[in-house]
């Protein structure tokens, strides 16, 4: 891993936390210029990136976006950022998101804002893929975050069945819950379920990526692995700048 520090700027109003996604939302837009087109992220951070992305555009910056959610189409639009989908534009310079989770190799869960499956879509779509957070985020292992599957309605139970198949075949502990809005199944942009996988710590990332990617019902997962090209993360004095070792992207 390498490891790039900046000075931070001065904290706001905000709560310790809210002032960190800011500063990262802000550092992330050093390089963003005129003419790039940007996969424009969804919750608390990307918001933040957002807020601050309308700002620039306010001035002048002449920038595309394709966003990962209609929460966040409605934000971009109602800042005066001009929008696109991925027919019009299916290749992007850059995605800027923010996560649930991260460690030290980039690798991400994300999701927790249920947009998980766009948000893959947009950002293997993308040339690079930046994630902005605070440090909270950064952790040993992934996995104390609820992991996030977009599954089909369809066969619910038997794609929970093996979900739970594929975690004990895996030595993972802990369950498996349909996420509600209220009293019915949340749902997402794309009509589908999410069941919330709470594992407690999740050793071998790479092979409970591979198993969810067979089971049928899954339409996505929040691991997301050797997607992110570097990590933005503001701590309470510096904004740190992380890339993973060999990564291509
Ligand atoms: C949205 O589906 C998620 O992947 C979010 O990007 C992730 O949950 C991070 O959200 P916050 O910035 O609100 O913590």
């Amino acid at each position: 891993m390498e490891i790039a520090r900046s000075a931070a700027s001065a904290g706001g109003a905000a709560s310790p936390g809210d002032d960190r996604k800011r500063r990262a939302a802000v550092a992330a837009l050093d390089g963003i210029v005129s003419g790039m087109k940007l996969g424009l992220g969804t919750g608390s951070t990307a918001d933040q990136f957002v807020r601050a992305l309308g700002e620039k555009v306010k001035g002048g910056l002449d920038v595309i976006g394709v966003p990962t959610s209609e929460r966040t189409a409605d934000l971009a639009r109602s800042l005066g950022i001009r929008l696109a989908t991925l027919e019009d534009e299916p290749v992007l310079d850059v995605t800027i998101d923010g996560a649930d989770e991260l460690d030290d190799q980039l690798r991400l869960v994300k999701g927790g804002g249920g947009a998980l499956l766009r948000e893959k879509i947009v950002a293997t779509a993308s040339r690079r893929m930046v994630v902005i957070a605070d440090d909270s985020k950064l952790v040993a292992m992934i996995g104390a975050f609820p992991l996030p599957i977009e599954v089909a309605p369809f066969g619910l139970g038997a794609t929970e069945r093996a979900v739970e198949r594929l975690a004990s075949k895996l030595g993972l502990t802990g369950t498996v819950k349909l996420r509600l809005a209220g009293h019915d199944p949340y749902r997402t942009d794309g009509g589908h379920y999410i069941i919330d996988a709470s594992f407690g710590r999740i050793p071998d990332p790479e092979a409970l990526a591979a198993g969810l990617d067979l089971i049928p019902g899954v339409m996505g997962h929040g691991l997301f692995l050797g997607i992110a090209s570097e990590a933005v993360i503001a701590r309470q004095n510096d904004v740190i700048r992380l890339k993973p070792a060999g990564l291509q992207r």
